[in-house]
């Protein structure tokens, strides 16, 4: 039986209702239209990778899980026809909504990315393609896997996920702060696990946790979601030890 995908992402909308209204911050207070630390150049590196790697795939139904200020709406909204893009913060959901507009098929809801909710049927095996895009380098160590086991229950058969985190070229994965101002930042200040931890948990305005992963530390994380690697790729590096990463996967 075909579902349609209006009947589909009303179901999904219906379910949402039910999620935590736990109140998240994310801790950036400039709320801009631009994101931490990501410059156009950074964003246009960001971008051309993406589409290399997404290629042409269209399809019915998109999830843009920790959307932020909803940068990447409009090229989801052009490829699939549906696109729920869902966030943790009020405050930056409701930015995304004045500037991306809201309409049947583009929607911005208040989730967090672990929350159960996304585990009901009524998401499972539903999206055509989901991105998580620098997101879980900034949430609590036992959240990032259950969240992208959750996408991953999500993701329709062979469809793809993209997933881009914060790297680091070590042999394992390292953890640091960013503090933040209305005027600027300081980034890269090493932290121990437990401090990254505190700091997710807790999400003071002004200090951003950042876990910048190795290479072991997506794939672990990767292969713990049940997600099968296609492609990995560093991106905006900016020091020996420092970039992003991007890569494919699917279920
Ligand atoms: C660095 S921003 C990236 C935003 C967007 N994906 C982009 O690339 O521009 C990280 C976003 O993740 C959201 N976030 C952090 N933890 C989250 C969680 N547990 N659930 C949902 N969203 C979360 C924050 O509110 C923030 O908007």
């Amino acid at each position: 039986m075909t579902v349609d995908t209006a009947e589909l992402m009303a179901a999904i909308l219906e379910r949402l209702q039910t999620a935590s209204t736990a109140a998240y911050q994310y801790p950036d207070p400039r709320h801009g239209p631009q994101d931490v630390a990501a410059s156009q150049q950074q964003r246009d590196e960001e971008t051309d990778l993406w589409n290399s790697l997404v290629g042409t795939h269209t399809g019915a139904l998109a999830l843009d899980a920790g959307c932020g200020l909803g940068v990447h709406t409009p090229r989801l909204r052009e490829r699939y026809s549906h696109v729920l893009s869902v966030d943790g913060d009020p405050a930056r959901l409701a930015v995304a909504r004045s500037v991306w507009g809201e309409t049947a098929s583009g929607v911005f809801r208040c989730v967090r990315l672990d929350d159960p909710v996304l585990g009901e049927p009524a998401f499972a095996g539903r999206f055509s393609f989901i991105q998580c895009m620098q997101v879980l380098g900034h949430v609590p160590i036992a959240a990032q896997a259950t969240a992208l086991r959750l996408l991953a229950g999500m993701l329709a058969d062979g469809a793809p996920l993209v997933l881009a985190v914060p790297f680091t070229n070590g042999l394992g994965d390292e953890f640091c702060k960013t503090l933040l101002t209305a005027d600027g930042m300081s980034d890269g200040i090493p932290i121990p696990v437990a401090e990254f931890d505190a700091l997710a948990r807790a999400a003071t305005s002004g200090v951003l946790p950042v876990h910048h992963f190795s290479v072991a530390g997506v794939q672990r994380l990767v292969r713990q979601a049940g997600l099968r690697m296609e492609h990995m790729e560093v991106y905006n590096t900016v020091g020996p030890t420092r970039a992003d990463v991007m890569l494919l996967a699917r279920r």
